[in-house]
């Protein structure tokens, strides 16, 4: 942003404060879209930010909800159901039935197992309507189907008359850079595909995968994106699925149209080193890849000072922990209380990823167990969705 806009934004809004700027959301998609293969559609992942997912809804075919408080946001939101990929461990036999029976052009659901593949097809045959299925393949860890369970399911499942089992969605993981590993994983997929053709006729219509493309955050980092992008698709060209291919980003998409302000509310020097607190902190913001503050995101001062006679800072939240260091020794000119630090690249997560309120999920029932050995309640389920629905304008 610049100095101007700061200058406004502050006159009329207190920090801390995000701001997600949708031209840059804009200008980001089409950066992405021009640099791959026309057949490759993107899904945006919500979780990285629903603040702007009614934006995305209307540049983005795809949108990936990975909880039902995700979905409630975006049917708010009224995003249109036929873009919503349903995805995520979790998803109950009442969630699914409600979904499958209200809503008439989901885009489609995914398994994430054997059991959620079954709640999936018993909602179906409930309904007694056919529903679009991608089953998602393991990358080696808690998410996903084992090779052979997923092979059974196509086996047993493939000319079902209540799941239209669609494609296969795979997703190993974010911030991989290594060209290396996206080849051998792309080249794993293909030939999982090829080997559903080849063992039961089963046809590939569509292929969702990731990992998230990376995006760098700090100062002296080196990420060739363009160089990034077109070695991807080429190797998207020589695979031997030639399908659509849909591609799950979030982060990439959204980082950058993100600014956190935060401002420095006290200055000291404790043993020699100097200590800036602001009014924000850790919960607020969190840059993938930061280890014990010791690296530099970008981050600007304003109002902005000559750079000639910078000192060190660490910048510390408010929160009372240890742990509540945003950036250690960031070098800074002449920093005063009243100062804000206006950080970049705050798009993705930050402002979702506070643990508690990560995917919209409902915060749990507190109990007491009293001397006298009984359970009392002392604060119900809290259903999060209000912290993260924007105002619907
Ligand atoms: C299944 C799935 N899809 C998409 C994403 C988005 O990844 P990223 O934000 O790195 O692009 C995630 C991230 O956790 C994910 O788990």
């Amino acid at each position: 942003m610049t100095a101007e806009q700061i200058n406004k934004l502050l006159k009329t809004h207190k920090t801390p404060l995000y701001v997600f700027d949708l031209n840059e959301l804009r200008s980001r998609v089409n950066y992405i879209r021009q640099n791959l293969p026309e057949r490759v559609k993107l899904c945006y992942a919500v979780k990285a930010n629903t603040f702007i997912s009614k934006e995305m809804g209307k540049i983005a075919p795809w949108l990936e909800l990975c909880s039902p408080g995700e979905y409630r946001i975006c049917k708010k939101l009224g995003i249109p159901t036929s873009k919503f990929v349903i995805s995520g461990v979790n998803k109950s036999e009442k969630i699914t039935q409600e979904m499958i029976e209200n809503v008439e052009d989901m885009g489609c659901y995914t398994a994430e197992s054997v059991n959620q593949f079954h709640i999936l097809y018993e909602g179906a045959k409930k309904a007694d309507r056919k529903i679009p299925v991608l089953l998602r393949l393991t990358s080696g860890n808690q998410f996903g189907l084992d090779e052979s369970d997923l092979e059974n399911i196509i086996a047993e499942y493939k000319d079902s008359d209540y799941v239209d089992i669609c494609g296969i969605q795979f997703f190993s993981g974010t911030q991989k850079t290594s060209l290396k590993k996206l080849q051998r994983e792309i080249s794993y997929v293909d030939s999982f595909i090829t080997g559903l053709k080849d063992k039961y006729s089963f046809n590939t219509q569509k292929l969702e995968f990731g990992g998230g493309f990376p995006v760098s955050y700090f100062e002296g980092e080196s990420f060739d994106e363009e160089e990034y992008l077109k070695a991807f698709s080429e190797m998207l060209k020589n695979m031997n699925y030639q399908g659509e291919i849909v591609l799950e980003l979030g982060r990439s998409i959204a980082a950058s149209c993100g600014t956190y302000l935060t401002r420095v509310v006290d200055i000291k020097q404790n043993h020699s080193e100097n200590y800036a607190i602001v009014d924000g902190g850790m919960h607020q913001i969190v840059y993938f890849g930061q280890f014990m503050a010791m690296k530099h995101p970008k981050i600007q001062l304003f109002p902005e000072r000559e750079d000639n006679d910078a000192q060190e800072w660490n910048i510390c939240g408010s929160l009372c922990t240890v742990n509540d260091i945003l950036v250690k020794r960031l070098p800074l000119s002449n920093l005063q209380i009243g100062d804000v630090l206006v950080f970049e690249k705050t798009g993705a997560y930050c402002a979702i990823e506070g643990i508690s309120l990560f995917l919209t999920r409902e915060l749990p029932e507190v109990v007491l167990l009293g001397t006298d050995g009984k359970f009392t309640s002392v604060r119900n389920p809290v259903e999060t969705e209000l912290f993260n629905t924007p105002n619907n304008i």
